[in-house]
């Protein structure tokens, strides 16, 4: 990953590949051309005071994500400039919006693929705007390479080296507050890093096992307790939903609960995350066109093992436990069919009505185990429905919850961390619709609301008198489009700084 440094050197002297400049649109009440944010002041004097000029001549308008290149002024070691769009200036004495400087700081880096030094000199207002800028970098400089030649320079950006080295200028490198606030960027956006590479690793090389052991080895270097319940220990145990899902795969299902504790901890958190290494819909067969992303289905565990190692690294005064619910949903002569009836793991039995409503089952599972402990909230995580996506587009995720004051503080949560995210009902009458006339329930329900259904599902599942929160993370955890501000293409992480945040908020007792 990108190393990056808090530095006080001034800017026309510092040996680096270029400089990134903030830019603005200009306000309604002034219009005009662009305006250059502050942190560049050095850099506009450097042009006479006429870099705002300079720029509206390139085309520049300030507007979020626009990149211009231009040479750095006569005098700087650096030789270029990369002024990135900031958007809308911000109100009077107020500063510009971390999500804004996150997002401006991901397009920067993601243009300076290739380049070996930057140096970014963004608007700095306090040490929550150095952890932002340090964040879009380091998120913003991800590429998954894995699988390509690096030696090729037909593969384009893909041959290129993400940035190498950020130093973050007008921050103050000897003030606590600033050291912490990037000390913690860089553990969340490791963190969130290695998320996006589990999820756009290949199924055929991330099955349950293969997961489990990265799990299972991550967690020993972090002092987490980890324990791994193979397909043998899930039959002993009943776990008939994540059995019942795992059983078409030549690769058996896993259930890993990851436990960090701090002696000082007044709150219990449990993350409970769907981990479906691949979607193929199993017996009721996803067809073409809607399989080709699928080893995206365990976006939601890689968030909570992301969010649990987090925890961890930042030393939270919070008990924050992580359950990985595994399988790979494959069909074939040993796959559960529709019309087969499960016995989960709460004792309540389920009419498969459609194999590809997988996710509920894995999570009714782990929901149930990690209301044994009665922690004091729950929150799952999952891409759970194609419903939420028709419903909030591929960039928000919805949250559903047994408890409207919880659902505000995932959501608050959510904002704090510069997620795009949502409230949503779990509407009672849609229960009926999952009746069966074999089972306690059906996996299925109504079409219209699918993604209510689900949530609706799920809470069944859910220990009498938790706190519990669902997120369906379908459309935002995979990005089919092009990379926008610091999200790339492919895995994104969506939901792991949701989750820290929820584990800060546990730590501060603030939880619910
Ligand atoms: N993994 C899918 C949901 C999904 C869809 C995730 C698109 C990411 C992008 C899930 O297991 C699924 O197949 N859900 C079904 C449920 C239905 C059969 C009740 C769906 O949404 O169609
Ligand atoms: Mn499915
Ligand atoms: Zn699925």
């Amino acid at each position: 990953m990108t190393a990056l440094t808090l530095s006080t050197a001034a800017v026309a002297g510092l040996r680096a590949d270029a400089i990134v400049i903030g830019v603005a649109k200009s306000s309604a009440s002034k219009p005009g051309g662009p305006v250059v944010a502050p942190g560049a002041e050095a850099v506009d004097q450097a042009y006479d005071g006429n870099l705002a000029g300079v720029l509206e001549t390139l085309g520049a308008s300030g507007a979020e994500g626009e990149v211009t290149k231009l040479p750095a002024p006569a005098g700087f070691k650096a030789p270029l400039v990369v002024a990135v769009g900031l958007g809308a200036q911000p109100r009077e004495n107020s500063g510009y919006d971390a999500e804004a400087l996150r997002k401006a700081a991901g397009a920067a880096a993601r243009a300076l693929t290739g380049t070996k030094k930057a140096a970014f000199a963004l608007p700095l207002a306090d040490a929550a705007d150095a952890g932002a800028v340090a964040e879009g970098v380091l998120l913003g400089a991800y590429s998954f390479d894995a699988y390509k030649d690096k030696g090729d320079a037909k593969n384009g950006k893909n041959g290129k080296a993400p940035l190498a080295e950020a130093a973050l200028l007008g921050g103050k490198p000897r003030d606590k507050a600033y050291k912490a606030a990037v000390e913690r960027a860089v553990a969340v956006s490791e963190e969130l890093n290695r998320a996006r590479d589990l999820i756009n690793t290949p199924p055929n090389d991330l099955n349950p096992e293969a997961f489990a052991a990265i799990a299972q080895a991550a967690a020993k270097e972090h002092g987490i307790k980890v324990q791994v319940l193979d397909e043998k220990a899930l039959v002993k145990g009943g776990y008939g939903g994540i059995l019942g899902v795992g059983a078409g795969s030549a690769s058996g299902p896993r259930l890993v609960k990851l436990s960090y504790t701090s002696s000082k901890a007044k709150k219990h958190l449990a993350l409970v995350g769907k981990g479906i290494t691949y979607d193929s819909g199993g017996i009721s067969l996803k067809p073409a066109g809607h399989n080709e992303t699928m080893k995206c289905d365990m976006s939601g565990a890689a968030a909570v093992f992301a969010a649990v190692v987090a925890a961890a690294r930042l030393g939270l005064e919070a008990n924050v436990t992580g359950w990985l619910a595994l399988a790979e949903n494959m069909p074939s002569g040993s796959a559960t069919r529709p019309g087969d009836v499960l016995r989960m793991y709460s004792g309540k039995t389920v009419e498969v009505l459609n194999t590809d409503a997988e996710g509920r089952l894995v999570l009714a599972d782990a929901l149930w185990a990690a209301s044994q402990e009665k922690p004091d909230a729950i929150v799952d995580v999952a891409t759970l429905t194609g419903a939420m996506v028709l419903a909030l587009g591929s960039r928000t995720f919805g949250i559903m919850a047994n408890d409207d004051d919880f659902r505000a503080v995932v959501q608050e949560a959510a904002e704090e961390a510069g997620e795009p995210a949502w409230p949503m009902p779990l509407p009672e009458h849609l229960r009926k619709g999952m009746e069966s006339s074999t089972a306690d329930i059906a996996n299925m329900g109504e079409r219209m609301g699918g993604g209510l259904v689900a949530g609706l599902f799920l809470r069944e599942f859910v220990g009498e008198g938790i706190t519990w929160a669902h997120l369906d993370i379908a459309g935002p955890a995979f990005n089919e489009g092009g990379p926008f501000g610091y999200t790339p293409k492919g895995g994104t992480g969506s939901a792991v700084r949701t989750l820290v945040r929820l584990a800060e908020r546990a730590a501060a007792g603030e939880l619910s």
